[in-house]
């Protein structure tokens, strides 16, 4: 049997434990060697209640002694391009949280040292892997929905602003719902259509409620230290004549506690992907052709087992370096738009 590859873990928070070394403690080929956190109390802690033989708060030290084959880089936003590089540089295959980085400049210099590597760089778009979203994405290629002109995505929280971490720093994050949880559902559309050009962008953003108030679904945050949008609304009009609305917010005075899912409107049929629901009308009656009772929630598992299996040489796809920019650079444009108050041109 061939060696077992060796881990480390780059950002020893939330996702990092209850995601990644969850999913590598689970295979038998993988051995978590490491863990590394600027803080390193949290390194050790997180070291000792995962069983992690080795701690740092200093990744160069961790390199030199552990030698991984792959690495996961999850820190807050603004770490994840030197990590991401720092990793690619020893030679490791790499698993990054999203967003891919804080610009499209990030992005791409991430991409081009991954390819010039010859390693794996994926992201953890992980609504892509849902058998929900798999499923739409191949009937769509069918052709079942037609000609799909308008898509409507929503990351939608009613007093949802995150109460730890570092979510509601635009320093260290880069924005605020779009960048974080907007995000997720823009990949999820983009990855149902295809990844079809994109013409134009405009973008409204707000800041009401995150600066006002201080705590909600999430627990607590300083209103003095808001400093990220709290909603935003864009429009994406594609080369193809079709139009993607996204929706975001971690505090928007909605009826529902959480929205997250997007809606496909085709001239032939329609969709919405969580929990996946084709429909269209035959001589005027309304007619179900595709129906999933609830939605696939082993979406984290899913994409986290597409990256290793991948790096391993099977056939699988992943959310890859390449998308990961595209994604960024709408990201972006989307940001600017909001900001200047004009549609941008890509
Ligand atoms: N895919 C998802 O659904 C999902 C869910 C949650 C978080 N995330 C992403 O994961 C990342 C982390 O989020 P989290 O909720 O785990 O945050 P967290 O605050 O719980 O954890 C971040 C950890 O990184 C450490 N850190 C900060 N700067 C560092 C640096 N320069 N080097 C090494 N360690 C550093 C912090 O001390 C902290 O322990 C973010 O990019 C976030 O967008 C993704």
């Amino acid at each position: 049997m061939s060696r077992k590859l060796r881990v480390a873990i780059v950002g020893a928070g939330q996702v990092a434990e209850t995601v990644h070394a969850s999913y590598y403690l689970s295979r038998e080929d993988l051995e978590l060697v490491a863990v590394v956190d600027s803080h390193a109390e949290r390194a050790s802690e997180f070291a000792a209640k995962l069983g992690i033989p080795h701690a740092f708060s200093d990744a160069g030290e961790m390199y030199r002694q552990c030698q991984p084959d792959i690495v996961s880089v999850c820190t807050p936003n603004r770490f994840h391009h030197q990590h991401v590089m720092q990793a690619l540089e020893h030679g490791c295959h790499v698993m990054c949280e999203k967003p891919p980085a804080m610009t499209p400049e990030q992005a791409a210099e991430m991409r081009d040292a991954a390819r010039k590597a010859g390693k794996v760089l994926a992201y953890d778009f992980h609504h892509r892997f849902a058998s929900d979203t798999q499923l739409l994405r191949e009937q769509v290629v069918a052709g079942t929905l037609g000609e799909i002109y308008v898509t409507n995505a929503k990351a939608l929280r009613r007093c949802g602003v995150p109460g730890w971490g570092v979510f509601t720093n635009k320093a260290l994050q880069g924005g605020g719902p779009l960048i974080d949880i907007g995000i997720h559902m823009l990949d999820a559309a983009m990855y149902v259509l295809g990844f079809p050009a994109v013409r134009r962008v405009t973008a409204h953003s707000f800041q009401k409620l995150g600066t006002r108030k201080h705590s909600g679904q999430f627990g607590e945050w300083d209103p003095k230290t808001f400093t990220v949008e709290d909603a935003l609304f864009a429009t994406l009009e594609f080369q193809n004549g079709g139009i993607l609305r996204l929706e975001t917010s971690f505090a928007l005075n909605i009826a529902q506690q959480s929205v997250m899912n997007v809606e496909f409107c085709g001239d032939k049929a329609g969709a919405t992907l969580f929990p996946a629901h084709i429909y269209t009308d035959e001589d005027g009656q309304l007619v179900t052709l595709s129906q999933c009772e609830v939605a696939d929630d082993n979406r984290h598992f899913k994409s986290m087992q597409a990256f290793v299996d991948h790096v391993l040489g099977a056939p699988v796809s992943i959310a890859d370096a390449e998308q990961g920019y595209l994604i960024q650079q709408l990201v972006a444009a989307i940001y600017l738009a909001a900001e200047l108050g004009t549609s941008i041109d890509l």
